[in-house]
């Protein structure tokens, strides 16, 4: 089974505080010995680690639908790609645990990694977006997450997944300002019931992001969550895959790519970065990355 080769935190139940950190490599050293030692070191239980294209590309290595986050335009925005060599996902019971687990990954990368950027994560009263709504309701049942999200096939690619990271940072002042039924229009959902609204306008963000509506299904398994520092705060978008175009085609949609209809999200909510991760499956209680290794890249 696939799920037997996933890596443990990807799946468990979601614990109330995390940090998402990414990192870029300090030298270009060698990347099988890279690999060995984050294989060797790398804690498994309740942390997440996904590779990035700069990474594999030091090996001229590959992973067959591995892409860099695209950078995309819309009508008065910009979607960053901030493409890193590599991301972790630490999550934990309280602040200092979270604080605990990273300070030890630092510790285990900080000789072959330069630390980029790192996000406190939090849980919102039981499961909700900042600004209020259940985010998460049409993620498919627990007994289907693994067909979404994971890679089958050979050994070293089955049971690995891939991740589409990307922080937004809201308005929320703006989006409160707004009276609730204008809010309600914006996601297609209502907040008080969370019932989705059937007339929901095409900008919605539920029509935007309708995943059966997209042909084959654009299908994820979100596991965002939100941030706040200082007077900034927003969603740390978090979803996982078996392929990334299931990301990319709703982005875009949401973008108005497709029909120039934006996703009314922008009008509150900005994302500051975006990356595309690989995250490797596990052998013997160690991340796996015997598929890179047997596989450079194609010229
Ligand atoms: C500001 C950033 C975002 C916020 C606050 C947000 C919030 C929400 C909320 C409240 C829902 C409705 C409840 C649910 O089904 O979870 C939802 C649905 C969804 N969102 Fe987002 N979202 C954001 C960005 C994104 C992005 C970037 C994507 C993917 C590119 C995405 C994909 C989805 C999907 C697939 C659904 C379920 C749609 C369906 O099939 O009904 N979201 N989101």
């Amino acid at each position: 089974m696939d799920q037997d080769f996933a890596q443990p935190a990807l799946f468990s139940p979601s614990l109330p505080y995390g940090q998402s950190l990414t990192f870029s490599l300090r030298i270009q050293g060698n990347e099988k010995d890279i690999l060995d030692r984050i294989s060797r070191g790398f804690p498994l239980h309740n942390n997440l680690l996904g590779i990035g294209e700069p990474l594999l590309r030091t090996g001229k290595a590959f992973v067959p639908g591995l892409s860099t986050f695209p950078s995309y335009s819309g009508p008065g925005f910009s979607i960053p790609s901030t493409q890193e060599a590599l991301w972790v996902l630490v999550s934990g019971k309280d602040r200092t645990d979270v604080f605990d687990r990273t300070g030890e990954i630092l510790s285990l990368l900080d000789r072959d990694f330069h630390l980029r950027d790192a996000m406190e994560t939090f849980s919102y009263d039981g499961g909700k977006d900042l600004t209020g709504y259940v985010d998460g309701t049409e993620n498919p049942p627990v007994q289907d997450r693994p067909s979404v999200a994971l890679l089958s096939g050979e050994r070293g690619l089955a049971g690995s997944s891939f991740v589409a990271v990307q922080r937004w940072e809201h308005d929320l002042v703006h989006f409160r300002s707004r009276p609730e039924e204008e809010q309600d229009r914006v996601i297609g959902r209502r907040k008080a019931t969370n019932e989705e609204i059937p007339d929901a306008p095409v900008s919605a963000h539920i029509r935007r992001s309708d995943q059966e509506s997209f042909s084959p299904p654009a299908t994820m398994f979100r596991r965002s969550m939100p941030w706040a520092r200082g007077d900034r705060q927003g969603l740390e978008f978090i979803a996982f895959a078996r392929s990334l175009s299931a990301f990319d085609r709703i982005l875009r949609r949401m973008a108005g790519l497709e029909d120039g209809i934006p996703d009314a999200l922008f009008s509150f909510s900005r994302p500051l970065t975006g990356g595309y991760y690989w995250c490797p499956p596990v052998r013997q209680e160690r991340l796996d990355f015997s598929w890179v290794d047997r596989n450079p890249a194609r010229t």
